[in-house]
């Protein structure tokens, strides 16, 4: 399928290629089945929910949870994965081969690919070209991370029992967080959300983002200093500094944890009832001690619904929830 199609609660076939496809009637559906998968993971009988498919994982960048959670996903469900990891060094393209050719080759061998790649806009040059298969956007560069925050938004529907008239915090890399991306464009969806976003200016989200989310209704602050963290906060959304999409180190470093939650911090300036949440992994923006905080979820609750909402997707996806 090449266009990014509206999900209109039909996920069959399609590609996922960013949150702008979705609504919030198929994201209540998504999230009905995810509770259903929750349970699905923990009982002992095997589920054959994707018997006979086959889903390659194919990683043009670095991973750990998203790959693995898609892995274990899908293995939960009794399907099977065929995982390609830096396929720059390890397959065919290392000897000049396309990127087309090699999403061909492997569409042929499977019922969906699952892809990660440093380019913003790779997931949609797969779609263009894979009329087969689905492609899982996993990832692609700074643009976008679907599947991420639709585990976020999960995260925050169980904990606060709603994604509308919510009031959170983003902290850390807003123009090169791509799950920063995805998860505004999700909360745009519903009425009366407000965000602060805190960053240093040179981190801040590109204006044409800013302003295309803000015609969608979201009201977003954007804020320099801890001191403008209103108190009263559904959710903490805290983000790594991307290094790797500096050209030089020298650059990072200037702008790099200058936001850090302590446990002063947190206690300090969020409410008795507000959620700390970090797509992970952090390198230091977190301090080890805030873990023990019972409002700190990303560790917790935020890791495992990603499995969860990735059997529930691939279910959707390839057709087999009914
Ligand atoms: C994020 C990513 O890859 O964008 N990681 C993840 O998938 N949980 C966030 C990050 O790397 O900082």
């Amino acid at each position: 399928m090449s266009r990014q199609a509206h999900i209109a609660n039909n996920f069959r076939g399609k590609d996922i290629l960013s949150l702008g496809q979705f609504d919030t009637t198929s994201i209540d559906a998504l999230f009905a089945l995810t509770e259903k998968m929750a349970t699905v993971a923990k009982q002992s009988k095997p589920s054959s929910v994707l018997a006979g498919t086959v889903t390659i994982l194919l990683f043009y960048e670095p991973s750990s949870r998203t790959m693995a959670s898609f892995d274990a996903a899908i293995k939960r469900l009794g399907g099977t994965t065929v995982v390609i990891q830096n396929p720059q060094q390890f397959s065919s393209v290392s000897k000049g081969e396309t990127f087309e050719d090699t999403i061909r080759v492997f569409e042929s061998y499977s019922n969906a690919i699952v892809l990660r790649h440093p380019e913003v806009g790779a997931a949609q040059r797969a779609a263009d070209c894979a009329d087969g298969v689905p492609i899982i956007n996993a990832g692609d560069g700074i643009g976008e991370h679907p599947t991420q925050a639709l585990l976020d938004m999960y995260t925050i529907w169980q904990k606060k029992g709603r994604l509308k008239s919510l009031q959170g915090l983003f902290a850390g890399d807003m123009l090169n967080g791509r799950t920063v991306h995805s998860l505004l464009k999700g909360l745009s969806l519903y009425k009366g959300n407000k965000v602060y976003l805190l960053s240093p200016k040179q981190l801040r989200l590109k204006p044409d983002l800013r302003d295309e989310l803000m015609s969608r209704g979201i009201v977003i602050h954007e804020i320099d200093g801890v001191t403008e963290i209103p108190n009263d906060c559904d959710f903490w959304y805290w983000t790594r500094v991307q290094k790797e999409r500096f050209k030089r180190e020298a650059e990072y470093k200037k702008v790099n944890n200058k936001f850090v939650v302590t446990a002063d911090l947190f206690n300090h300036y969020a409410g008795k009832n507000t959620i700390l949440m970090h797509p992970l992994p952090r390198v230091g923006e977190i301090a080890v001690k805030v873990d023990e905080d019972p409002r700190a979820e990303y560790l917790r609750s935020q890791v495992r619904n990603g499995m969860y909402v990735r059997m529930a997707l691939m279910a959707k996806v390839l057709g087999r929830d009914k």
